[in-house]
């Protein structure tokens, strides 16, 4: 078999369990007018879509079309004020506004057109009067004019389109129950649909300088730390998401340069963007039978370098009761064990994370789960071998110890060729 067949199959078998996983969520996709600007991205970002249409997403579209907004008013000679970074859309503008508006639409109801002609199923585009704007008002004096704010949505008519099996296309364009018309915020547009739906994901196509310096995934909390360090638009941007809370379970930050950033971020393990979530991403549990095959991956190339004594599958499915496992996406990152019976003392063993996940204080949250256990088991202390980590240790509360320190039962096993470093912390009442 050749490399690239390999490879190909070796894709699949990655991604199959993420088809399992997302089919039949609801995923907002915010797609900014640049985005929609070069035909050829445009083409294979619809195939994109089309793909994940035919993998059981239930997918609404927010359409931006302010780049193209800009141009045809520049073309019309028609100037524009903006206002706390919104733009104010006069009376005079809103015809440019229609008229661009319908155009992108159209463009891509062409584009789906070509790419669901692959599919064997036709695949239908819909949009609608489902957004009640109202005037986003005179705000420090400014008036907004037809500058609009989603006041409500028609949620039921939505969710039927999503349930028949069509994509919701949504656009710039609101209507208010008196029968105006409205320019509205397309991304916030995007947050507020996938908040009020309940979405399981909202994609948020966006210039890659905005997330380059935030983590692979990070939490709501973890937003309040990083916001002070962030320039003003990422600090808006993550403000926004924020405000979302956890109505969506997670909200994805991926490449507007890269449309292909879609599927990558679904399909592999770690994505390309960064992920905001609000779910359990990863939880920490007692480990079971079934995650002896896991643990044995996360540790096996630390038994290698001799980092760990090595462990036989039997001696793991034996011992398996007192080991904890960090999940993530169904996949065992971390390990450790507790070995609770020393009269007031437990030896904390095999704490371990994999290779691609160590510095996001994994090792420390399964550190601090072990200690909980060893408390709640009354135990007065913990202590560990270990000859590669001990500064680790010292710095999450451990001191060097001798092995004449250890129980007696545990000194009689030592291994002075080993001469592991022995290092014990005594536990908080
Ligand atoms: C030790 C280990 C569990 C830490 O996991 P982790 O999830 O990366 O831990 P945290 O994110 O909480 O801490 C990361 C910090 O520890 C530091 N660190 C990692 N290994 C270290 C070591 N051997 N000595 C000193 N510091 C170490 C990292 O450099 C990082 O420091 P920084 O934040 O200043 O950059 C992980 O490195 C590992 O699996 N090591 C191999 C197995 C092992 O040695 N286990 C202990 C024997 S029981």
């Amino acid at each position: 078999m050749q490399q690239s067949e390999l490879d190909f199959i070796q894709s699949l078998r990655q991604s199959s369990h993420y088809i399992e996983q997302h089919r039949g969520k609801t995923c907002v996709i915010y797609l900014p007018g640049d985005l929609l600007q070069n035909d050829e991205e445009l083409l294979s970002l619809s195939k994109d879509i089309t793909l994940l249409h035919s993998l059981g997403l239930k997918l609404v579209l927010a359409m931006g079309a302010t780049l193209q907004i800009d141009q045809a008013l520049e073309q019309k000679q028609l100037s524009w004020q903006q206002h706390e970074q919104c733009r104010i859309t006069s009376l005079e503008m809103l015809p440019t506004f229609q008229q661009t508006i319908g155009y992108v639409r159209s463009k891509l109801e062409a584009v789906f057109c070509h790419a669901s002609n692959q599919q064997h199923k036709p695949l239908s585009l819909v949009s609608g009067n489902w957004v009640i704007a109202q005037p986003k008002g005179v705000v420090n004096g400014v008036d907004f004019q037809h500058t609009g704010q989603l006041r409500k949505i028609n949620k039921e008519a939505i969710k039927s389109c999503l349930n028949s099996n069509q994509i919701v296309l949504l656009t710039p364009l609101a209507y208010s129950l008196t029968g105006e018309v409205f320019n509205l915020n397309t991304l916030e547009q995007a947050c507020t649909i996938a908040e009020q739906l309940q979405a399981d994901k909202l994609m948020i196509f966006q210039k890659p300088q905005r997330f380059d310096y935030l983590p692979a995934a990070l939490n709501q909390t973890q937003i309040s730390t990083l916001l002070p360090s962030l320039d003003e638009q990422t600090q808006q941007l993550l403000q926004r998401i924020q405000k979302i809370g956890d109505s969506v379970s997670r909200v994805h930050l991926i490449n507007r340069d890269d449309p292909s950033s879609l599927l990558l971020e679904l399909f592999t393990r770690d994505g390309t963007g960064c992920m905001i979530f609000s779910d359990r991403y990863h939880q920490i549990r007692p480990a079971s039978i079934d995650d002896v095959g896991g643990i044995l991956e996360v540790i096996a190339p630390l038994e290698q370098k001799g980092v760990l004594v090595k462990r036989s599958r039997e001696r793991l499915e034996l011992e398996i009761e007192n080991f904890i496992v960090i999940e993530r996406d169904q996949r065992i990152i971390g390990c450790a064990a507790l070995y609770a019976n020393y009269a007031n003392s437990g030896e904390l063993a095999c704490l371990a994370v994999h290779s691609d996940y160590r510095g996001q204080e994994l090792g420390e949250q399964l550190l601090q789960e072990i200690e909980k256990t060893a408390n709640q088991n009354g135990l007065q202390q913990l202590f560990l071998l270990t000859t590669h980590t001990h500064h680790w240790f010292i710095e999450h509360g451990f001191s060097l110890a001798t092995p004449n320190e250890l129980p007696q039962e545990k000194q009689e096993l030592y291994n002075y060729q080993r001469n592991s470093k022995v290092l014990i912390k005594a536990l908080k009442k």
